[in-house]
């Protein structure tokens, strides 16, 4: 890793820190290279050490303050709403940003993360683009936007974010291989696959450990149903990124992916058990809680006996239940608790998002609970009551919006697969065409997938029954 920049570095690099503190200037540095390598780094005293070390070092860095905040409100999915301290650590930021003279920049990322933080998404990401039109290699507003275009399902803003800046990393720019990953992610994202492995390649030729470009090269061939060679991929690299606290546990689901794909059951639940659970255990991280429910559910759907491993989950998702900052996560959080079959927090979950999408105000995930969010959650609950009619009733008629409450495309199969699930469970004829119809389009846009052939198989010999 190159030396961490201080005061002088980074105004030569064009991006001048309001801090007389060189000490200040490193941390921000060390907590900005955790964030993007996904990382914790142990020598440099993780993320949350050099959060404590820099604000002890300039306690009015207002960057310092911007890199703290925005780490808690993008990062880990908390809010203004659910965190009072968060609330005044954004008030004090916004203070000391008016009580001394800071660069353009510096004032725009302050204004970013108030929009973030008043739910203003798209806003937020307007202003950190005005950021890298004016300074394409800054790398804090280059992350903050990739990743809230990736919980908007701003699939295209993503990839073309990064590469409007592309040609500004140049080797010499530290970090630099790493912005190679995030835009091999967008490009994945919007099917430009063979592109998308190319860089990732390359990003893992200058640093075999970035976890971010494994996890793209992963979802290539997932999106492809290359089950093979996604597996031999993970097993030849996973010394590399097994290590990278942030998102190991992600790649292991994507690891596990592949076996549900296969059908190959007991395999998935090792690597789940293993590797997947655990984390949980060890993070709570909201990413890793995701990652949990989706593969139970997924195991779920198939028809796999998961004994008592939804108790775990929920322990975790119980806390978020009324968290409702991404419906992505709410979605997730109420598979752990249908799948525990804890009725007292799927109904708190749904009560207390049915009242906050009563005024959303400017919250954006807010204002889309009336039209997707509930219906995908009513979905999720009327599927386990066994009301596969009422399922497909809430989700076919959403199913192309359900892209806006982002995560990729690979995380949102999950539920395209409860309606091809649901369909085929009704006894309806029009509904068991639905499912052969689905199930055509899947064939269609992701061919030779093993699980696919399997619906196919089953939705005939239903027909064949009727
Ligand atoms: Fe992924």
């Amino acid at each position: 890793m190159a030396p961490l920049r201080d005061c002088k570095a980074w105004q030569d690099a064009g991006l001048g820190l309001s801090t007389a503190s060189n000490e200040a200037c490193k941390l921000f540095d060390a907590v900005l290279s955790q964030y993007a390598t996904w990382r914790n780094d142990e020598n440099l005293g993780g993320i949350e050490g050099c959060l404590s070390k820099l604000k002890a070092a300039d306690p009015n860095f207002v960057m310092g303050h911007v890199i703290a905040n925005g780490l808690e409100l993008i990062g880990t999915g908390s809010s203004v709403r659910l965190n009072k301290d968060l609330g005044s650590a954004l008030k004090t930021m916004t203070t000391l940003s008016r009580s001394q003279p800071l660069t353009e920049r510096e004032k725009l990322h302050v204004l970013a993360l108030d929009m973030f933080a008043r739910g203003q998404l798209p806003k937020a990401c307007d202003v950190w683009e005005q950021i890298l039109q004016s300074h394409p290699t800054d790398l804090l507003a280059l992350r903050f936007s990739h990743d809230t275009y990736f919980y908007l399902g701003y699939q295209i803003q993503m990839r073309d974010s990064v590469a409007q800046v592309f040609p500004f990393w140049t080797p010499e720019v530290p970090l630099s291989s790493y912005v190679k990953g995030f835009y091999s992610f967008g490009l994945m994202e919007t099917n430009f696959f063979d592109r998308a492995e190319e860089l990732a390649r390359e990003a893992l030729d200058i640093n075999r450990t970035d976890a971010w470009s494994v996890h793209t090269i992963a979802h290539v061939n997932e999106m492809k149903a290359e089950v093979e060679k996604g597996l031999a991929f993970m097993k030849e690299t996973e010394d590399n990124w097994k290590d990278s606290d942030m998102l190991a546990c992600h790649n292991y689901w994507h690891w596990a992916l592949y076996y549900v794909e296969k059908g190959e059951y007991e395999a998935a639940l090792t690597i789940y058990d293993n590797h997947i659970a655990p984390r949980l255990l060890s993070s709570g991280s909201m990413l890793d809680l995701v990652d949990n429910s989706s593969m139970l559910y997924r195991l779920h759907l198939e028809g796999v006996k998961l004994g008592d491993r939804w108790d775990n989950v929920l322990k975790h998702a119980k806390k978020h239940t009324k968290d409702h900052v991404l419906l992505f996560n709410d979605a997730h959080v109420l598979m752990s608790s249908l799948g525990a079959k804890d009725q007292k927090t799927t109904d708190e979950l749904l009560t207390t998002l049915q009242e906050l999408a009563k005024d959303p105000g400017e919250d954006h995930e807010l204002s889309l609970a009336p039209s997707v969010g509930l219906p995908l959650c009513q979905a999720l609950v009327e599927f386990e009551n066994g009301n596969c009619d009422k399922a497909v009733d809430l989700l076919y008629p959403i199913r192309y919006q359900l892209i806006h409450l982002g995560g990729s495309n690979a995380q949102r199969d999950i539920f395209s697969q409860l309606l091809i699930h649901a369909a085929l469970n009704c006894k309806s004829q029009a509904k068991q065409n639905l499912a052969k119809c689905l199930l055509r389009e899947r064939d269609v846009m992701r061919p030779n997938s093993p699980m696919t052939e399997r619906l196919i198989r089953r939705a005939a010999a239903v027909h064949s029954v009727a």
